[in-house]
């Protein structure tokens, strides 16, 4: 099979927000609880964080993490999780049924934050709780000094303010299974006071309204039209979620119809932004709304072994799904993605970073291990910078169950000025066939391949329990001035780097 892509320097999607490769900590299942925090472990600092889960997460490079939650957070109190440990109660988590210590809270949450290079996405409850609380946390965490709250901060260790830029308001307050779950009237009435009383407290925050839960809400559409409508002069974002499973049989048909979800994820952010701007001419307004796509992922295979746990526990084994190469296939395609809507997705979150629904799982007594979706995301968030360019493709379209028409390849060129590289992340998604890819330019020449590896020659259903996954060198592949020439092998994900002219 044939397959080309045209780069044009001059034809640019936009400059990436590196916030597109944020990621997420939920209170949730071993994610903080012999995730990131465990202080009888080997490898634990004085406070108590895994050496070797921050080693690993710092490798993937996320400039982002949302916190607390995710369902936990639509029935927490922020104030249980300051102050010193021994005086924190230990709590219900009624979300997720498990018990929850408090022994890691915002305090925690923002010294952990720095080890691993990255700036909080926090977010308020407006499940149980509202607009006082909400104000209360930014008071907490951003005022100076000198009220009651501000210097309780400062009391309790943290005497600069963590000047907290982007919050969430509340987590999917459209979804039956949230704690306070709210009609969309509803929700955009209390996220609209919220926001106001938030933006008071301190007028330079940036704050994420809910969109849908998922694009399978009934409500998707009119939930997102009346948040905006009413929400759009205080808000700056809109948030979407989705996560893909593997729901049919293991042939190679439902493995061609997995790997087109990237179509549903391209189709699902069009819409979303038609929304915006639909409100954003109705108001005649001069401002646009901008997308935070703060959970995406695969999550199916814990589903079985969920049902079966036990609650009230403290860090139970829950979603730990275990990936396997397809996943990591998709997960690239849907980067890519992420890439080619980067004019208006300006904030996503891998939902999520550590043992939950994680690229990155720990042993509690043992080491970090690394699933097969660390690879191509570390690939991308580290090397997918400056600006993302058109990518002009030419190549064959499959039609899968779900969608008419899926590319054979996948790929998007960004280009990092400063060091005039070129970097192109291309995934062959037949099955049977290798590719011969072609990059062409005509407005400069290339130099040099900085490095190319690729990322296949595994089972689409074996993942990484045992350490063998690992990028290998692409070393099929010829260059001369103006064009490349590449073997892309069947069912591989690849990344390309160029130095140009
Ligand atoms: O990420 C796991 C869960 O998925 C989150 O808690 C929730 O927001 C979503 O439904």
């Amino acid at each position: 099979m044939k397959s080309s892509l045209k780069i044009d320097l001059n034809d640019q999607i936009s400059t990436i927000d590196n916030r597109i490769y944020g990621s997420f900590i939920e209170q949730l299942g071993r994610a903080v609880y012999t995730g990131i925090y465990q202080p009888n472990h080997f490898s634990a600092d004085k406070d108590g964080f895994r050496t070797d889960v921050i080693d690993a997460i710092n490798k993937l490079n996320v400039p982002i993490i949302r916190y607390p939650g995710g369902n936990f957070l639509s029935q927490y109190r922020w104030e249980d999780g300051i102050g010193p440990k021994n005086q924190r109660p230990t709590r219900l988590d009624i979300a997720w049924r498990e018990l929850e210590t408090n022994q890691f809270g915002l305090h925690e949450f923002m010294a952990w934050s720095k080890k691993v290079h990255a700036v909080p996405n926090l977010a308020v409850n407006l499940g149980t709780r509202g607009i006082q609380e909400a104000a209360d946390l930014v008071e907490y965490c951003n005022f100076p000094k000198g009220t009651y709250l501000s210097d309780l901060r400062r009391t309790y260790g943290a005497e600069a303010p963590f000047n907290i830029k982007t919050w969430c308001l509340g987590n999917e307050m459209d979804g039956p299974w949230e704690i306070g779950t709210k009609n969309a009237n509803e929700y955009a009435h209390l996220a609209n006071e919220t926001a106001k009383a938030m933006k008071r407290v301190d007028d330079s925050i940036e704050l994420v309204a809910c969109g849908s839960s998922s694009m399978d809400n009934p409500t998707f559409g009119n939930w997102e039209e009346t948040v905006l409508e009413e929400c759009y002069d205080n808000i700056d974002y809109l948030s979407l979620h989705r996560y893909y499973g593997y729901y049919n049989d293991d042939s190679p048909k439902e493995l061609d119809n997995f790997l087109g979800k990237n179509v549903d994820l391209d189709q699902f952010i069009n819409g979303v932004v038609a929304m915006c701007d639909a409100v954003k001419a109705r108001k005649r307004s001069s401002k646009s709304i901008n997308l935070s796509f703060d959970e995406w992922n695969v999550w199916y295979h814990s589903n079985d072994a969920d049902a079966k746990i036990t609650p009230w526990q403290v860090g139970s084994h829950l979603l730990e799904d275990i990936y396997n190469f397809e996943d990591a296939l998709l997960i690239g395609s849907l980067l890519i993605t992420l890439l080619k809507n980067s004019n208006r997705v300006k904030i996503a979150c891998l939902a999520q970073l550590v043992n939950v629904i994680a690229p990155i799982m720990t042993k509690e007594n043992g080491d970090v291990w690394l699933q097969s979706i660390f690879y191509p995301f570390m690939q991308v968030s580290n090397y997918g910078q400056g600006i993302a360019l058109t990518p002009h493709v030419k190549v064959e379209s499959y039609k899968s169950r779900e969608f008419d028409s899926v590319p054979y390849l996948d790929t998007i060129a960004t280009f990092d000025k400063n060091s005039r590289i070129i970097t192109i992340f291309a995934e062959n998604k037949n099955q049977n066939d290798i590719m011969d890819f072609d990059i062409q330019v005509d407005d400069f020449n290339f130099k040099r391949i900085v490095q190319a590896t690729q990322f296949f020659g595994y089972n689409p259903k074996q993942d990484n329990r045992n350490g063998e996954m690992r990028l290998k060198q692409l070393t099929d592949i010829k260059i001369n001035a103006s064009e490349i020439s590449v073997t892309l092998q069947p069912l591989s994900w690849n990344m390309i780097q160029i130095q140009i002219i």
